[in-house]
């Protein structure tokens, strides 16, 4: 009795300790350095992969928003069974291969650029809002392809990781969860979400959102706002009698047309390119801001459904607040692209250390050809006129741990955890470099035991880093495309590594898909 009551007691204290780190109401739940430390390789990788197919594709659980502004003169399209333009909301992608996805006649239900079928059962239930899609005006059997310029700044939010990604493996989580704080919602709501995500965000000053999938794409508020429809119409398609598994049409067949889908995205692995969207960096919010929250999710991916409802409105708050001070509550303007260049100060420090890592953690097999690579990589951060070793390798670490962020004068609440992180980040990396340059740089007698020590470490710290730029494609033929899950057309393997696919092979993947379009339980993560 006596060990019992002492083991209460204890656990008690435990308790009381425990709720009194726990936020409360009184007690702010603001964003915090010790989480942006905590979390820093999240944050960093987050920043790298932003208006990325490649990271997004691969790291598809987005925990952040940005707000973002399509500049004038860009070119969007919008594919439709309709002749006539819509006035959202409604889709628009950046790629056009994307838009003629959806460019032919279909049944009405939702419009996931992916699936032409929605899962049986759905089928039967009415869409579960007052928001309905457009009802066909015709049943003739064309589509129609409107392309559209925009004419000013487009202000946005983007919803970073495989966002438009219909899957229940938590791609819709910032959507769903955080946003629109609807954890129940069906995948397949694609209309209710659009409309509700425009009921949150046109208030805040922005003109829809912005997500990825096999492509990047808009969900705009109003299609009247801000952008001119080329030649006034929209351009007929071709006559075709079936959905995608159709394969040859009167004229001009869909047959390779995921292949060219996934070709044209395959492009735009390292961004959509020309200038087409500016990111606002010191605008990101994020769920890696927050202290004490649980963003487990199966896999060693994140999830939102294990954050409370006061941390969700919390988050929540600090994106509407962030929106609003970037776009001054007005629908236009939003041209801000913030203080510091985040993704370029992060793209400087993957160019410089991703190569040579793993060079040193799987190429260097003696102990030569390791001090030569460790003293490339440390040697300009050493003082030489410091004496005392110790002294001199720690502002060598210091040094090398600021290089890329001297510049960086943080602006914002989000600059400076964002700083935070990413120097968390680079002297995790200085200080594991130099600690495998101590196993040779003053030792003659360093042998082949000091190289797998070396590798080891800095294995280590690539498992750490996750970057996704060493999950590249080999080398692809021409009549092949490199092949990372672009969910939710995806399969476990590829996630894993990512690999050269032909025109059949990809067919063969997205009519699969596409016949058995339910839910895809867990993912395979990454580096777990
Ligand atoms: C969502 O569903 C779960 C399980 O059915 C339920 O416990 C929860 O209350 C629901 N949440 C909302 C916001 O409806
Ligand atoms: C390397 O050197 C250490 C210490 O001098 C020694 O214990 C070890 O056996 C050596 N390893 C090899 C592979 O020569
Ligand atoms: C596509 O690749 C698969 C697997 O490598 C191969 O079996 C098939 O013959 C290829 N098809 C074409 C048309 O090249």
């Amino acid at each position: 009795m006596a060990s019992l009551a002492r083991l209460t007691g204890a656990g008690l204290v435990a308790l009381a300790t425990l709720s009194s780190a726990t936020p409360t109401p009184n007690n702010a739940f603001r964003p915090s350095h010790d989480a942006a430390r905590r979390n820093a390789y999240d944050i960093f990788n987050a920043i790298h992969s932003a208006m990325r197919q490649w990271g997004s594709s691969l790291n598809h659980n987005g925990m952040s928003s940005f707000v973002v502004t399509i500049p004038p003169g860009v070119l969007l399209h919008h594919g439709t069974r309709q002749p006539q333009g819509p006035k959202g909301p409604e889709w628009l992608a950046f790629e056009v291969e994307h838009a003629e996805l959806l460019a032919h006649p279909r049944p009405a239900h939702t419009p996931s650029l992916l699936f032409d079928q929605q899962p049986e059962q759905q089928q039967q239930q009415p869409i579960s809002s007052q928001h309905q899609p457009p009802k066909p005006t015709t049943d003739d059997s064309h589509g129609y392809l409107f392309s559209y310029l925009t004419t000013s700044p487009i202000p946005l939010l983007y919803l970073d990781g495989t966002s438009a990604g219909s899957t229940d493996m938590g791609t819709l989580d910032t959507q769903d969860i955080l946003l629109r704080l609807s954890p129940n919602s069906s995948i397949w709501d694609e209309y209710p979400r659009a409309f509700d995500l425009c009921d949150i965000v046109t208030p805040w000053g922005l003109q829809g959102i912005l997500r990825m999938e096999a492509g990047f794409e808009v969900i705009k508020c109003d299609f009247a706002q801000e952008m001119e429809m080329v030649s006034g119409k929209g351009m007929r398609r071709p006559e075709v009698d079936g959905g995608l598994e159709s394969e040859v049409d009167v004229d001009g067949g869909r047959k390779g047309w995921m292949f060219g889908l996934v070709r044209a995205v395959g492009q735009r692995f390292g961004g959509v390119g020309a200038g087409g969207v500016r990111v606002d960096w010191g605008s990101m919010v994020s769920a890696w801001f927050w202290e004490g929250l649980d963003l487990r999710g199966s896999g060693g991916l994140p999830r939102l459904v294990g954050v409370g409802g006061k941390e969700l409105r919390a988050i929540r708050g600090r994106v509407e607040e962030v929106v609003r001070e970037r776009t001054g509550g007005k629908g236009t303007g939003g041209n801000n692209v913030g203080a510091v260049d985040w993704q370029g100060v992060v793209d400087m420090v993957v160019s410089r250390y991703a190569d040579r890592l793993r060079y040193m953690a799987e190429g260097v097999h003696d102990a030569e050809t390791m001090r030569i690579e460790l003293n490339g990589a440390l040697n300009t951060h050493i003082d030489y006129s410091i004496q005392d070793t110790e002294t001199r390798s720690e502002a060598a670490i210091d040094r090398c741990s600021s290089f890329y962020t001297l510049a960086a004068s943080p602006q914002t609440l989000e600059d400076g955890l964002i700083l935070t992180a990413v120097e968390t980040v680079a002297r995790d990396i200085c200080s594991t470099l130099f600690e495998a340059r101590n196993l040779f740089a003053e030792d003659p007698a360093a042998n082949d035991t000091s190289v797998a020590r070396a590798q080891q470490i800095i294995q280590q710290l690539m498992n750490r880093l996750k970057w996704t730029k060493w999950k590249k494609c080999p080398a692809c033929g021409l009549d092949e495309v490199c092949w990372a899950p672009l969910w939710p057309l995806g399969d476990k393997e590829s996630h894993e590594r990512p690999n050269c696919r032909n025109a059949s092979m990809i067919d063969k993947e997205c009519v699969s898909r596409e016949s058995n379009a339910g839910p895809i339980d867990g993912n395979d993560g990454f580096y777990h």
